[in-house]
């Protein structure tokens, strides 16, 4: 707010004022004229007594109610501030992350609810060292308090669970008392950032390197001793050489079957964000995926059943993809399920869902593997897995392909009475399915 601009200091021009004291201006001029003519007043002393009658028309109306507003302006202009506590207070609330304002002997003076919620003992009006519990934490507010310099801590908790968490202190300063004394701090901002996401991201990937460099190396040392062995002391064994030969390739279709398994993780993952687009018969891919596996089941003496509705579910997906899914999951079912001598897979629909469940009677998978069985690399027991020609990958790239598609996997298990994976994709409405079934009969 201007001045100026105000009421009372509103700017008369010289015009206005003279159009407001015209009628004044114009008795006097002929009162003036009168008394000169009427000889009461000589022409000079008459000239100087227009001249006075003018000059006051000229000043401005209002002119002595200019102090007091000046004087009430000028204050406000001089009032302090605020005191920053309270917009500063203000800010933590505000703030998405979980912030404290401190002051500068430690004391809490105010918290978001993300803090409150993260720290379950602080209180307004309490030391912050009753709710944090990290001496490095706690070193860094003194140290921040004392020469007013921000600082960044990074630190663990283990309890409840395993985080992983970053301090920023930041000191808010005001000037010092006495001239030319340097700033001191008023009050200190103390906010977390969550690093646990982060943290586990770079986990898995350097975990996922060394998984499949390890998975790699296996096979390809093996296949260096042999070769060794064939150069060697085998060399004129043709017993040996055959079977080594048959081993030999055994590993390098295992090695091969890693960086097939790697390649389509990572063709996926580069495809997560855009959902498949054709149309895909459940029941003819599950039907395909059966066949195919027909004959493992009859080596593993497993009978595999299928079951389906009669009108055709339909879902929005990739073919190729889905039949990956089954496949990697009926083949997990012969694998590790075959004690149990029977594989049942059934299609259904459930309201706007179709529904595929694979359900085996093997030994069940214990409750503490199974958040697990979806990560790289993870496998129950890691020699069976090999035994059986496994990467480790069949359930991360099934996590991936479903997802892509929008869906959710399922994993019901319990010990001793087999496991059942499943598979909730959203239907296409059943128009489009009868449709789709008159086109394709
Ligand atoms: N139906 C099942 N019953 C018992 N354990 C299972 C079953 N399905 C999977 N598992 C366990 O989960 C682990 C991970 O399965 P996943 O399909 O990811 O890998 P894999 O079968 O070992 O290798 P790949 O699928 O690449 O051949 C398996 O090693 C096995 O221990
Ligand atoms: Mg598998």
């Amino acid at each position: 707010m201007s001045i100026e601009e105000s009421g009372p200091f509103a700017r008369e021009t010289l015009g206005e004022r003279l159009l407001a004291a015209r009628w004044i201006l114009l008795a006097g001029g002929l009162g003036l004229l009168v008394a000169v003519g009427q000889e009461v007043l000589a022409t000079g002393p008459a000239l100087l007594l227009g001249g006075v009658l003018f000059f006051a028309a000229c000043l401005p109306a209002g002119r002595w109610r200019f102090r007091q507003p000046v004087a009430a302006a000028l204050s406000r202009l001089r009032e302090p501030p605020a005191p920053p506590p309270d917009r500063l207070a203000a800010l933590v609330v505000a703030l998405p992350e979980a912030a404290l304002l401190l002051d500068h002997r430690g004391t809490v003076r105010a918290a978001n609810a993300r803090a409150s919620g993260m720290l379950a003992a602080v209180r307004v009006g309490d030391p912050v060292s009753f709710a944090v519990r990290v001496p490095e934490v706690l070193e860094a507010i003194r140290a921040a308090s004392a020469d007013g310099k921000a600082r960044r801590v990074e630190f663990s908790q283990r309890v409840p669970v395993d985080r992983w968490l970053r301090a920023d202190i930041v000191p808010v300063t005001g000037p010092g008392t006495g001239g030319g004394r340097a700033e001191k701090v008023e009050a200190l901002l103390l906010s977390f950032t969550d690093l646990t996401p982060q943290r586990r991201v770079e986990q898995m990937r350097v975990d996922f390197i060394a998984n499949a460099s390890h998975e790699l190396r296996t096979p390809l040392a093996s296949l260096s001793g042999f070769i060794e062995t064939l150069q060697g002391p085998a060399r004129n064994d043709a017993t040996a050489r055959e079977r080594f030969l048959k081993i030999m390739a055994e590993q390098a279709r295992r090695m091969s079957r890693l960086i097939d398994d790697l390649l389509s993780l990572s063709r996926i993952e580069l495809n997560a964000h855009m959902r498949p687009q054709s149309r895909v018969d459940l029941g003819a891919a599950v039907g395909h995926v059966r066949e195919a596996l027909a004959p493992l089941g009859a080596e593993r003496g497993v009978e595999i059943v299928f079951e389906q509705p009669a009108a055709p579910v339909l879902v929005q997906g990739d073919r190729d993809e889905l039949i990956r899914v089954f496949e990697n999951l009926v083949e997990n079912a012969l694998k590790y399920g075959a004690s149990g001598e029977r594989v049942e897979i059934t299609l259904s629909r459930d309201g706007d869902d179709a529904l595929v469940a694979i359900r085996d009677y093997g030994p069940g998978i214990a409750p503490e593997h199974v958040p697990r069985l979806t990560e790289r690399f993870y496998r129950v027991d890691t020699a069976h897995s090999r035994e059986q020609g496994g990467t480790g990958l069949g359930l991360a790239i099934v996590k991936h392909i479903v997802a892509r598609h929008r869906g959710r996997l399922g994993i019901d298990s319990i010990p001793g009475d087999g496991s059942t994976f499943s598979v909730r994709l959203a239907a296409l409405p059943a128009e489009v399915t009868k449709n789709d079934a008159k086109t394709m009969a």
